[in-house]
């Protein structure tokens, strides 16, 4: 278990951080949240801002500066430094700047939270896992990226409106890569206990082609909030949230983040989202939950894709 004082640092305070650090106060998921950016204004604003509303949360410290010592002796540290994702850009076309970004950030961190769990969010996300993992050489399972946690809820919320059920009675994954060749569970989806599949047949609700238009909604949310407001922040913050919840409770929730794959379901060498459980030693068992043959091929595709770029920055 992991200390009372339970430290998260979130390094870069950019939208998706500073969003992060409110969804971790708002929840009480650390006694102490630390900012730190290359911008101090930035942070300083963040810090207050935050700060200002300590009284509506549970106790907890917040400090944040640009220099990263700030971040020493962290339980958890949160990348979410990187550049920002245009509109009309995918999350892989920021690979090679954002790789770059972490051979100068993870380092200076590294030295300071040598012991922490690594949770990354900055994208392509199973990109960026697979090159940091290399670049700290952390054992695997103390650093991960979070993953399709975010667009397994997309998906969760999209299923409970169109079968009108509570959203936390829907267990369904979203997996392989966080972007454009990720994959539906569809398979091994239930709504209380109730395969998905017997869902159609009982109430006429979510078949082929209604799932088909959910999946195509998933993978295409995020373009779509960027195209309307410039970034996504709200929903990737409590996804942070929750997984930093999971390592600090010991909770062994399932999760889909990104870590690296041996051997699952003959899929290796590679970080992309599986369900996982989370703990606070960081990333336990990958469930090898059953497949039928179109989403192992699809996700065998998934594990190509991302390979592929993560070959072509030389990891
Ligand atoms: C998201 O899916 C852009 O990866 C970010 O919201």
């Amino acid at each position: 278990m992991r200390g009372e004082r339970f430290q998260v640092a979130v390094v870069g305070a950019g939208a998706v951080g500073a969003t992060s650090a409110y969804a971790m106060l708002v929840r009480g998921a650390a006694r102490r949240v630390v900012l730190h950016d290359i911008n101090a204004a930035k942070v300083r604003a963040e810090v207050l801002d935050l700060g200002h509303g300590a009284m509506f949360v549970p106790e907890a410290e917040i400090d944040g500066s640009d220099d990263v010592e700030i971040c020493g002796g962290s339980d958890v540290v949160v990348v979410t430094a990187g550049a920002k994702q245009k509109p009309g850009q995918t999350r892989m076309d920021l690979a090679g700047a954002t790789v770059d970004l972490m051979k100068k950030v993870l380092p200076a961190v590294q030295a300071v939270a040598p012991d922490a769990i690594y949770v990354l969010v900055t994208n392509p996300v199973d990109v960026v896992t697979y090159a940091s993992l290399k670049i700290t050489d952390l054992p695997p399972d103390r650093i991960f990226g979070s993953g399709t946690v975010l667009d397994s809820s997309r998906l969760r919320w999209l299923v409970s409106e169109a079968c009108e059920v509570a959203v936390g009675n829907v267990h369904a994954y979203m997996a392989g890569e966080h972007g454009d060749t990720e994959v539906p569970l569809w398979s091994s989806a239930a709504i209380g206990g109730v395969p998905l599949t017997s869902w159609e047949q009982q109430t006429g609700r979510l078949g082929p082609a209604r799932r088909d238009e959910i999946a195509h909604q998933v993978v295409n949310a995020a373009y779509e909030v960027i195209a309307g407001k410039g970034a996504t922040n709200y929903a990737v913050g409590l996804a942070v949230a929750r997984i930093v919840e999971s390592i600090r409770r010991d909770e062994n929730r399932v999760l889909p983040i990104s870590t690296l794959l041996q051997d699952w379901h003959g899929i290796t060498d590679v970080c992309m989202s599986v369900p996982t459980l989370v703990n606070a030693r960081g990333a336990g068992q990958r469930l090898e939950v059953p497949l039928d043959d179109g989403e192992l091929a699809r996700l065998t595709a998934s594990a190509d894709a991302i390979r592929a770029s993560a070959r072509n920055l030389g990891f």
